[in-house]
């Protein structure tokens, strides 16, 4: 779903770092309709990265038990995989073995956005791959895109047949391509036609509907607050704002105000997006702006800790930071999670193992960051071919980095890294 001929650099412009503020933290659940999600925070949906497997590798690397804290480094799955804990330690700490929302850091998932038009012209077994996901991802959301209310509504009930627990309109998306057809922030110009599509989604799907959006086109036109008030008269169950116009694409600050304008206008839940970094970003959003719920788009692939992070601080009022070996076990359990996704996949084997080693390679840059030498591993990745020997660079690496000492990477090569990492496609 690359949006071409829209790039944006994806890193964050200049941050405000936040102090934890004294009374408030990210709430322990919300609802969106019948729909539970606890604790009240969002895996933002980004196109090429939140795949069945990202977000699987999310829901566990945010698993967080208080019980079971300073075991974790010793921990393998039943499957082998490090960084998760085994069937018995759960037992052992009174935890289930399976992943449950109450259990993960991560409240509820969201799918990469989709294209209401393929979704409806599909054969049943292509829509499969788009619309794959996993009993371990409840609660999921799934999001489209479009901009014709019938085709939309087609696509909500597919989705609702397919088994998703919410169904979600992207009208943020700044990408040329799908602004072009009228769909994503291009809609942001049309009120009137985003209320028609609301009404037919509504009709067509049962499933809480929820909607993300920007503030509006720019500054001249912000209509959030418009929208988020014709949105609960339609009967939508959640709003998530990404609090930039299209215009901003990804520069400056979110603007947590416009945050706090909607929650002030409607009384749906608000889910509150834009520039959560760490956990006193998390309670700082939530202090300034009110809202119901977060939603965290790009550290979670530059810090897959960072619910489980918010969670633990909710919990105990400190969190912690990962360890060089914490990072290595994150990088091959996510790897290893990669490679087996592509074992059970179909289609052409080279075309899958291309694809593979591409995602390792792109996370890699992301997750490597304040690892001492990453930036040597980085180059390293690159020229890698497989996914296996992908996975061989990172042993490799890790393995002659144990316990060297050496200082970790600035953030400004972070941030450089994060630059590389990928192009901005969507929003
Ligand atoms: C690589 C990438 C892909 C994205 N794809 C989508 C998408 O498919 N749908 C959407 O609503 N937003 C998309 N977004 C926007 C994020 O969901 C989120 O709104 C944005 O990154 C701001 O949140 P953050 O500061 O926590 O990253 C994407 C963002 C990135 C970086």
């Amino acid at each position: 779903m690359a949006g071409k001929g829209f790039t944006v650099k994806k890193h964050w412009d200049n941050p405000v770092e936040h102090e934890m503020p004294a009374n408030a933290c990210v709430p322990a659940e919300m609802r969106i309709g019948k729909v539970l999600v606890a604790p009240a925070t969002v895996l933002a949906p980004m196109a090429g990265v939140t795949d069945t497997v990202f977000r699987r590798f999310i829901r566990h690397a945010s698993l967080f038990s208080t019980g079971i804290e300073g075991q974790r480094d010793q921990r393998t799955t039943d499957a082998g995989t490090p960084g998760l804990p085994t069937a018995r330690e759960d037992a052992e700490t009174g935890v289930n073995a399976e992943v449950t929302n109450l259990q993960s850091g991560c409240g509820l998932l969201m799918t990469e956005f989709t294209s209401a038009d393929g979704l409806s012209r599909m054969r049943e077994s292509k829509r499969k791959r788009y619309l794959t996901f996993y009993d371990d991802e409840h609660p999921i959301g799934a999001q489209l895109f479009g901009s014709n209310a019938e085709t939309l509504g087609e696509a909500a009930r597919i989705v609702q047949d397919t088994g998703f627990d919410t169904v979600d309109l992207n009208l943020g998306c700044p990408a040329k391509r799908v602004v072009g057809c009228n769909g994503g922030s291009g809609l942001l110009r049309d009120l009137p036609k985003i209320g028609e599509i609301f009404r037919t989604v509504r009709k067509a799907v049962t499933i809480p509907f929820t909607v993300k959006y920007r503030l509006g086109w720019n500054d001249a036109n912000i209509i959030c607050v418009e929208l988020a008030r014709m949105a609960e008269s339609e009967g939508l169950d959640a709003l998530a704002l990404h609090a930039r116009t299209r215009e901003q694409a990804y520069t400056g600050q979110a603007r947590w105000e416009w945050i706090a304008a909607i929650q002030q206008a409607v009384s749906i839940p608000v889910i509150g997006n834009g520039d959560i970094r760490t956990p006193e970003d998390a309670a700082a959003m939530i202090a300034k702006t009110g809202c119901d719920a977060v939603m965290i788009g790009r550290a979670a692939p530059a810090n897959p800790w960072i619910f489980r992070q918010i969670a633990q601080y909710t919990a105990t009022g400190r969190y912690d930071q990962p360890t060089v070996e914490d990072r290595y076990r994150m990088i091959r359990a996510y790897f290893q999670m990669l490679l087996d996704e592509s074992e059970a996949s179909a289609g052409d084997r080279n075309a899958v193992v291309r694809e593979v080693a591409g995602k390792m390679k792109q996370f890699a840059s992301w997750f490597t960051h304040g690892v001492p030498g990453g930036a040597k591993l980085r180059a390293q990745i690159y020229q890698a071919k497989t996914g296996a020997a992908v996975l061989e660079q990172v042993d490799a690496f890790f393995t002659s980095h144990a316990g060297d000492g050496s200082e970790p990477e600035s953030d400004c090569d972070a941030a450089a890294g994060l630059t590389d990492a990928a192009e901005l496609v969507c929003d």
